[in-house]
């Protein structure tokens, strides 16, 4: 496992390897590695020659009130976790690489990143765009993995990869999940005991969701919102900031339930603001 710390040497490696005809899969990660990465990690071995993952706790998509400061880093223990995977090269840049002195351009993904967790969370998806472009031009991959427990983040990199042309195939993986549904994500280490338990709502209310939609055929998407509201705010540790039904590509919200569609939601338990959606498709 090679670790490299430049975007030079990296450049370096991925052309000599792309020169070999060798395919490159890229997992860009902010570290604080949990099964939901190794997942990702996983499926690139199996389809490419190399991969590649990156940890880089990217400052330009935190708000000024957000945690980056606080964001897990444990480069060491994310190295051990990655230790039985023979990944290639873990990629881990320096902030002053990433974004020198001087650094002014951005990536303005538009629309999509401004509803949803873009409307709390302005510019966010901007800095997802931007820094995820440059690790796309530094690593150059054939394919890169993201998991679906971000889905709107998911929906922004496919548009990113087709309105700037990167010819790179976007690859989504499901999103993996804690026994009570929890879906798994470095901030969950922020949840004390009471909020661990109260952030399994999140789970309850999407399968609340999917159940009315699928068995019981509900297509008013105010009911079905209203009822996975009303378990939510059940919750006495549970704060709801959004909780939508909307078209699996665009993400805009629908009228009425035709399937697919996707179920977003982000609640804060306690602090901690968790995401996590559902695909609701009829088999
Ligand atoms: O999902 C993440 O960890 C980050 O948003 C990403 C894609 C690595 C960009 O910093």
């Amino acid at each position: 496992m090679r670790l490299i710390h430049t975007i030079k040497d990296m450049q370096a490696l991925s052309r000599m390897l792309g020169a070999g005809k060798k395919t490159i899969g890229l997992v860009p990660t902010m570290g604080a590695l949990h099964e939901g990465h190794l997942s990702l990690v996983r499926r690139s071995k199996d389809e490419n020659d190399i991969t590649v993952l990156s940890i880089f706790v990217n400052p330009t998509q935190f708000g000024p009130a957000e945690d980056f400061k606080q964001y897990p880093r444990n480069v060491e223990g994310d190295l051990a976790k990655l230790s039985p995977y023979n990944v290639d090269a873990v990629f881990l840049p320096g902030a002053e690489d990433m974004y020198p002195e001087g650094f002014s351009t951005s990536v303005n993904i538009g629309g999509i990143g401004e509803i949803l967790c873009g409307a709390s969370r302005p510019g966010h998806f901007n800095g997802v765009a931007t820094v995820v472009a440059k690790l796309f031009n530094i690593v150059m991959p054939h394919r890169a993995y993201f998991g679906q427990k971000d889905f709107q983040q998911t929906v922004v990199i496919k548009k990113l990869a087709e309105d700037l042309s990167f010819d790179i195939n976007i690859i989504v993986c499901p999103t993996v999940r804690e026994p009570d549904g929890l879906a798994m994500s470095s901030r969950n280490g922020y949840l004390n005991i009471e909020e661990r338990n109260g952030a399994a709502v999140l789970y309850k209310a999407l399968k609340l969701g999917e159940d009315l939609i699928l068995s019981k055929g509900m297509s008013d998407v105010s009911y079905v919102k209203s009822e996975m509201k009303n378990l939510i705010n059940a919750e006495p540790l549970a704060r709801i900031d959004y909780a939508e039904i909307v078209n699996v590509r665009n993400l805009e919200t629908v009228e009425k339930i035709e399937t697919p569609v996707a179920i977003c939601i982000a609640v804060k338990v306690g602090r901690t603001r968790l995401i996590d959606n559902m695909i609701v498709e009829k088999k």
